[in-house]
């Protein structure tokens, strides 16, 4: 049994190790430039320590989540330009510190480099292991297009909220903990029943990201807070927001949210205010909370020794206590 912060030091000192620079410099040193940056690097922990726990050789597992980590850090380059967001884990964005070409060409780069670490694996594995991952990869984009799509669209429901971030964000969590199990070469239904956990986990780590957009502290979260509520995102707060708000409080809501005279840090604080009028930092906390109770329900059920279970626990309330 590893400890997480073992598997966390694994992850650093492959990544601090590894050379990604080469030529041409403008093509490869953004790509060091976000993977230096690290964030918290929970994806890969999360493959290492699934395959630890169904009794896999992490060190085997060890270029595949790195495969894992890369590939999010593309989509968070590609996310950033849509997103139009200048601040990530307290530094310039790529497209912000370079521009919009070097982030998309950077990204695709690093797309193509995704894959060839999640394909140095047992060769009998491969086809599984590429298998899930395609699907992964193309489910993330789908989630982004509907995120993107929904900016403009009034009438989403909570569903396509949740079908959405289920897309854009859980399907990775859960990608990365069937990647440890078939890595450690688990039972199949293991392997499922692993993968619809990280889906639970997944969707409220999102909501927790959705609620420090509008309630964190930027000196921690790394980014600009109340971006979501300048692009007009549908979040779980804006749905909420409306689905609470009556008399003068709705038409206050609907003018911040789509008046053109109304914008910048006025829109946000606006909007924010009224969010904690409505208390829907308290409704988000609690979805937060009905995610992780089915979570653990399902890693419970597998009937380990709390023992074993006790690392992934420990990680999951990292995950959604999180400030960063
Ligand atoms: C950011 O992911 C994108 C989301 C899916 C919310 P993380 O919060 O894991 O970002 P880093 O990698 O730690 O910076
Ligand atoms: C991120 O969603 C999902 C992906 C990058 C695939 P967000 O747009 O909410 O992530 P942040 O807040 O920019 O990290
Ligand atoms: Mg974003
Ligand atoms: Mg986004
Ligand atoms: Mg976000």
């Amino acid at each position: 049994m590893f400890s997480t912060k073992v598997l966390q030091q694994r992850i650093a000192d492959a990544f601090s190790t590894t050379r990604f620079v080469r030529e041409p410099e403008r093509l490869y040193e953004p790509i060091a430039y976000a993977l230096d940056l690290g964030g918290k690097r929970l994806r890969p922990v999360l493959v290492l320590l699934s395959c630890d726990l169904f009794g896999g050789n992490i060190e085997e597992a060890v270029f595949p989540a790195m495969g894992v980590e890369i590939f999010h850090n593309f989509t968070l380059l590609h996310d950033d330009i849509m997103d139009n967001a200048l601040l990530r884990r307290g530094r310039e964005t790529v497209f912000q510190k370079w521009d919009e070409n070097t982030a998309i060409l950077s990204g695709d780069t690093m797309f193509v480099i995704a894959y060839e670490y999640v394909a140095k694996t047992d060769p009998a594995l491969l086809p599984q292991v590429l298998g899930l991952f395609n699907d992964t990869a193309r489910m993330v984009c789908e989630g982004q297009q509907y995120d993107m799509n929904f900016e403009t669209q009034s009438s989403i429901s909570l569903s396509d909220y949740m079908m959405m971030i289920r897309l854009k964000t859980a399907v990775l969590v859960a990608c990365s903990l069937k990647l440890g199990a078939i890595l450690a070469k688990a039972d199949p239904a293991d392997a499922e029943k692993i993968y619809e956990f990280g889906i639970e986990l997944g969707l409220a780590f999102q909501l927790q990201d959705d609620f420090l957009d509008a309630f964190g502290d930027t000196a921690k979260f790394g980014k600009a807070i109340g971006g979501d509520i300048t692009t007009n995102k549908k979040t779980f707060l804006y749905l909420k927001a409306f689905e609470q708000a009556k008399g003068d409080i709705l038409i206050n809501l609907t003018n911040y949210f789509f008046s053109n005279e109304i914008s910048g840090s006025q829109k946000v604080n606006g909007i924010i205010d009224i969010y904690r009028k409505l208390k829907i930092n308290e409704i988000t906390s609690r979805e937060i909370e009905y995610h992780y109770r089915k979570a653990l329900g399902i890693l419970q059920s597998f009937g380990f020794n709390p023992v074993r279970t006790s690392e992934m626990v420990g990680l999951m309330e990292e995950m959604l206590g999180r400030e960063s």
